[in-house]
């Protein structure tokens, strides 16, 4: 067959059905400044993803609900150099979500990079699990992450450069369910579906959607795990969080920059070609 007839499998894919994110990859342009917004971005796992895409050059806008917390996270950043915006909101009002991408957009010019990661926990027994435990931790993990979706695809399918890049927090608890975090798992679970949702969705526009999957991470969430799980299971300080990680395969707990990591390349060139996956970054606890 000559170079410029193409295969069955080519031609099927051709002409109008040609994929859009095979176009818009091609029209990247390597000199415009890539633009990235990070939710639950002033502490934890979010604070060091926000620090990564900084320094790997993305212009950041990072948003949480804490303020004085957002202003000493933009502050440390600023004062390394990076180019950093910041945005006061709540990720389960969808206001706040589409405020937060016209944020990025009137302090950057575009959007990149969408990285849903504000979440919170809830430790508690299956049978004291009220509707309003439900409704709260639904309205944040579920709710806010999905907002957050559809507020940066509207954005980022007008662009017509670059891939866009939407990644969720998901977590092992997205793969496995643990006693004591019934609500909290069930979260992460629907996080993991609507990740796969969304990347057949948005392929059309250009856009892909990935999920990262951390182990155990000694941020102020685990913190309060464990003092929950203390009242719940009358273990001592340290002691849940201790016994959740000791099968850990690498032989030690999570870092901020470990997730950093993943996320980084879900962010990049590197990872145009996948979309869908909720991929688990745990040291070895979970395997799927
Ligand atoms: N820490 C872990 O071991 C672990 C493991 C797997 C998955 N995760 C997931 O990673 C993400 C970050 O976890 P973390 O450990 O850094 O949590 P964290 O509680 O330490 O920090 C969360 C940040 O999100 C902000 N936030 C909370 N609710 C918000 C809301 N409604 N709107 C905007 N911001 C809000 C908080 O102010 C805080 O700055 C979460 O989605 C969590 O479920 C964490």
């Amino acid at each position: 067959m000559s170079t410029n007839e193409s295969s069955p499998v080519q031609a099927g894919r051709s002409g109008a059905s040609a994929s859009r994110a095979v176009q818009k990859a091609s029209r990247a342009r390597s000199d415009l400044r890539r633009v990235a917004v990070v939710t639950g971005a002033a502490a934890g796992l979010g604070n060091g993803i926000a620090r990564r895409l900084a320094s790997d050059g993305m212009a950041l806008v990072l948003s949480d609900i804490d303020g004085d917390k957002l202003a000493s996270a933009r502050r440390t950043l600023e004062a390394d150099g990076h180019a950093v915006e910041t945005f006061q909101g709540d990720v389960a009002s969808r206001e706040d979500q589409q405020a937060l991408v016209a944020r990025a957009v009137e302090a950057f010019g575009r959007l990149d990079v969408f990285v849903n990661n504000a979440g919170i926990e809830q430790v508690k027994p299956l049978d004291d699990i009220a509707p309003e435990d439900l409704e709260r931790i639904f309205r944040i993990n579920v709710f806010g992450m999905l907002y957050g979706m559809q507020a940066a695809a509207a954005r980022m399918r007008i662009q017509d450069d670059g891939i866009g890049k939407i990644i969720n927090a998901c977590s092992i608890a997205g793969h496995e369910s643990y006693e004591m975090l019934g609500s909290y798992c069930a979260t992460k679970h629907a996080v993991r579906s609507l990740t796969q949702t969304a990347a057949k969705e948005y392929a059309r526009d250009g856009i892909t959607v990935n999920a990262y999957c951390p182990g155990v991470a000694g941020t102020s969430m685990w913190t309060r795990i464990d003092q929950a799980m203390g009242h719940y299971m009358g273990t001592k300080p340290g002691e849940a969080f201790e016994k959740f990680s000791a099968g850990i395969l690498l032989g030690r707990t999570q870092e901020p920059e470990d997730v950093g990591n993943l996320v980084s390349f879900l962010a990049s060139t590197d990872s145009d070609y996948i979309t869908g996956q909720s991929i688990i970054t745990d040291g070895g606890m979970v395997f799927r």
